[in-house]
């Protein structure tokens, strides 16, 4: 097992860190500790996640030993929230290609892709107090060595060590994504933290079914702004922003 909590406390100091090996979500957890004062970048890491949490209530089961489950503890300014999410899949795209993968992208909003299938998700979730903002859990899972084979997701999801045929240790890439984060969440407000994520964007110039909470439309993904709203033109000629949603690539018709 590449996981303990001796090992992690050391690699990741002076960072505080929570080491659970069994949670509900790791989410749950950083949202109480957010409330009772933890600093920035503290982190809660889990091995197992009985009851994880994805974007849209779906749900993120992830069995022992296979996957980077993880919840950093952020206090942004308000208006730097909607960039959260931009941050937390450009971290995981730097850690996926620092391994040696290519054809690494981001799926709009915040879906990590290698070889056009989903190894990793993000979630973000605020806390307020009345109007203020008190801090923001970004929430990440990554598949490192989960098994797809035969499941349903086959087609669409992946893991790493996978794709590039060799063990990781994932206390090596927890290291390494933490410093991505960081790094990332100095930049916040910045317009450069923006174009990265856009950059990266795999959606814009596709044909795309997004799915948002007012419907699902089909169209061209033309552009997003730096709020992350993507701008989609619909067959009728108008141009919808949309800031919420899921979408598919490919295979639309
Ligand atoms: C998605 O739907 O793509 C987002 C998935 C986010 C899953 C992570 S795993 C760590 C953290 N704890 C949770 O309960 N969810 C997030």
């Amino acid at each position: 097992m590449d996981l303990n909590n001796a090992e992690l406390q050391e690699r990741l100091a002076p960072r505080s860190i929570r080491y659970i090996p069994q949670v509900e979500s790791t989410n749950d957890i950083a949202l109480v500790w957010l409330s009772e004062g933890a600093p920035q970048g503290s982190a809660v890491i889990a091995d197992e996640q009985t009851h994880g949490r994805g974007r849209l209530g779906r749900i993120w089961h992830t069995t022992s030993d296979t996957a980077l489950i993880v919840s950093v503890i952020l206090r942004p300014r308000a208006d730097h929230l909607y960039q959260i999410t931009m941050l937390g899949a450009l971290a995981i795209c730097e850690l996926v290609e620092y391994l040696g993968a290519v054809e690494v992208g981001i799926k709009w909003p915040n879906d990590v892709l290698l070889r056009g299938k989903k190894v990793s998700g993000v979630l973000p979730e605020a806390v307020w107090s009345g109007t203020q903002l008190s801090g923001v859990v970004l929430g990440m899972g990554v598949n490192v060595r989960v098994d797809f084979m035969g499941t349903e997701l086959e087609d669409r999801a992946v893991s790493i060590e996978t794709v590039l045929g060799r063990s990781l240790n994932r206390a090596d890439l927890l290291q390494i994504l933490l410093e991505r984060v960081d790094f990332w969440a100095a930049q916040l407000g910045n317009s450069s933290l923006f174009t990265a994520w856009e950059n990266r964007l795999l959606t814009l110039g596709q044909r795309v079914r997004v799915q948002a909470s007012d419907g699902e439309r089909l169209g061209l993904a033309q552009s997003v702004d730096p709020e992350g709203a993507l701008f989609l033109k619909t067959d009728d000629g108008a141009v919808h922003r949309i800031l919420a949603g899921d979408i598919a690539l490919g295979n639309v018709s």
